[in-house]
């Protein structure tokens, strides 16, 4: 069957077919390209690309030519999925004209889809004005990362009432500012499922329980190629992390006992060519 490449039409559609969205993250063309094999229907090259790519402690000193360089890569991958890109933090925080040229030079240089930006009530006319500029944008709520340290760290949003129901109202305000989805990070279940009903356009969740509109993983999490600290809401799918490491250590092994290259890994040269290459040397050391 021939996979259809993904439109926004396609994805908001989904809610109201009640299909689930598949979304995962990517950094670079393998996994850009191993993404897009799997079928899945959206693929966001998050800035936690600073995380579980680059070494950063967090996704604060994630820049714009750092998003761009690896959106680039992802998309040259990407034949079928949407691909968004992560607006990096302090790249749309700073004005209206800030937000629409960077989420321009993601789209542009990039070669994204969409864009996505943290944010809810505060961020709706920052969103309002990239929708306008013809940028599709992705909300997120919740546990917002780049300024996860103002919400107290890592750490599941909306635990009582008054806090649920600003997050409600972040997705409200999302959707009337025109964004096309919403992801939902780190909330109880129930506040999960209540966002999604509030919102007619899809919610997708990361440890926001089943009753969402689809759901997003970062593929390292997910791959066990990244293993510094396993959020609650990860599920590991496979350990690859330990598979490299040993295939790593067998190929050192094969080096230090000569064991590799074997014929198999090398290039021949005729016994002529080979002879006639000696006599020359010898001819010239003489
Ligand atoms: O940067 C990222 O990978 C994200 C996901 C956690 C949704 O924003």
């Amino acid at each position: 069957m021939t996979q259809p490449i993904v439109s926004i039409m396609d994805i908001k559609q989904a809610k109201q077919e009640g299909r689930k969205l598949v979304m995962v993250t990517a950094y670079d063309y393998p996994f850009g390209l191993m993404a897009d094999e799997a079928g899945v229907d959206m693929v966001l090259v998050g800035d936690s690309l600073g995380m579980v790519v680059l070494g950063l402690d967090s996704t604060v000193p994630v820049t714009v030519e750092m998003m761009i360089h690896h959106i680039q890569a992802v998309v040259r991958g990407c034949k079928h999925p949407l691909v968004v890109g992560d607006m990096p933090f302090m790249s749309y925080n700073t004005g209206i004209r800030d937000a629409i040229i960077n989420s321009g030079r993601l789209m542009k240089e990039g070669g994204c889809d969409a864009v996505k930006l943290e944010g809810g009530v505060d961020f709706a006319p920052v969103v309002e004005a990239i929708v306008k500029a013809g940028i599709p944008v992705q909300g997120h709520i919740g546990l917002t990362p780049q300024t996860a340290s103002a919400l107290g760290g890592f750490k599941m949003q909306g635990k009582d009432a008054a806090a649920a129901r600003r997050i409600v109202e972040d997705a409200k305000a999302l959707e009337a500012a025109g964004a096309f989805s919403i992801v939902a990070e780190a909330v109880p279940a129930p506040l999960g499922k209540l966002i999604a009903e509030s919102v007619n356009v899809p919610v997708i969740g990361i440890g926001a329980g089943v009753d969402v509109d689809g759901q997003v993983l970062v593929t390292h999490d997910m791959v066990g190629l990244f293993d510094k600290f396993i959020p609650k809401f990860v599920k590991q799918y496979t350990k690859i992390r330990p598979t490299i490491i040993d295939a790593i250590k067998a190929y050192g092994d094969d080096v230090r006992g000569a064991s590799f290259p074997t014929d198999k890994h090398s290039f021949g040269m005729s016994d002529e060519t080979l002879a006639e290459l000696k006599k020359s040397l010898d001819k010239k050391d003489s």
